[in-house]
């Protein structure tokens, strides 16, 4: 990892930077080693999930704080440190989270944070995790669980900003599935670019931002990523990236230029949509009794 990393979670984003309404909780050494538990290699795990001790009874005091920004936020959208757990986005609908039992699932079954843990340990050397799960507001360190309140957004008004030398550079669609036709975009976000630019003292950097409904189709930022690193280039490449001078905007503009992304990469041998989905069952029985 070339970028410091840790710049990129929520609580630690520049002050003023306005996003969705989120909550940090930094998690206690405890679950952090749940999360680690028996690695994303052990099947053996996987075939027997142990369904009593899923995270929740296990760990009263995240519940308690999970809860309270459930009540407020209702559902929510979850990111361990920077990342999402989007390989399970089949499994857990929209990835939007009603509760801790799905949030654990999810965060310990995600190939995608188990990558994003293995990575982060052998960064920083010294954990240093606190003894409980607390509530954080200011920058900080170690594992946090991101909950941000869960918007149902249009995927073509999603759009992938890339800044080179503090300059936007290249605007992409972010959902390569659909085709879009509206170029006024470009104008739009560049001057919401414009407006916050002086917030972020980071050089390269690429952000996630949200045209509201019209007619106010506000911008909103939905994500600050590192360049490079996991943060997919979508419709451009970083070399030619690398080279531009003006900012460029690319649309999927017809049925050729579409392209199916997914996170197959991520899953390991066993299904884990079938391993989920079986002990969301169980779990549903377990309610009924
Ligand atoms: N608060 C939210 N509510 C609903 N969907 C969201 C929310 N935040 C993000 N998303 C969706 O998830 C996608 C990935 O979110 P993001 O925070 O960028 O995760 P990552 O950095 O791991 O890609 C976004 O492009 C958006 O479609
Ligand atoms: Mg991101």
């Amino acid at each position: 990892m070339n970028n410091n990393m840790n710049q990129f979670c929520r609580v630690n984003w520049p002050k003023g930077l306005k996003s969705f309404k989120s909550k940090s909780i930094r998690l206690s050494q405890e679950v952090v080693s749940y999360l680690k538990e028996d690695g994303i290699l052990l099947n053996d795990v996987w075939k027997r999930p142990p369904l009593q001790d899923n995270g929740t009874k296990r760990f009263p005091e995240l519940e308690q704080l999970v809860n309270e920004i459930l009540d407020d936020f209702e559902s929510v959208f979850i990111k361990l440190n920077w990342r999402a757990p989007l390989d399970c986005q089949n499994t857990f609908q929209d990835m939007c989270f009603q509760d801790l039992y799905d949030i654990m699932m999810a965060l310990k079954y995600s190939g995608v944070i188990m990558e994003m843990i293995e990575d982060y340990d052998e960064q920083v050397i010294d954990q240093n995790h606190p003894e409980k799960c607390q509530l954080v507001a200011q920058p900080s360190q170690g594992y946090l669980l991101e909950l941000k309140k869960y918007y149902k957004l249009r995927p073509n008004a999603e759009f992938r900003c890339f800044v080179k030398n503090k300059k936007l550079i290249g605007i992409s669609q972010k959902n390569l599935y659909l085709i879009t036709e509206d170029e006024s975009v470009k104008d739009k976000i560049q001057n919401y670019f414009n407006k916050i630019v002086d917030l972020i003292e980071i050089d390269n950097y690429v952000l996630d931002v949200y045209i509201d409904i019209p007619p106010k189709e506000n911008i909103i930022l939905v994500d600050l990523n590192p360049w490079q690193e996991h943060t997919r280039p979508k419709l451009f490449t970083y070399e030619e990236l690398d080279i531009f001078q003006e900012c460029q905007l690319r649309l999927v503009k017809n049925k050729d230029m579409i392209v199916q992304e997914d996170y197959s990469g991520y899953r390991e041998s066993v299904d884990i949509e079938t391993l989920i989905q079986q002990q969301q069952q169980e779990k549903q029985q377990l309610q009924q009794q």
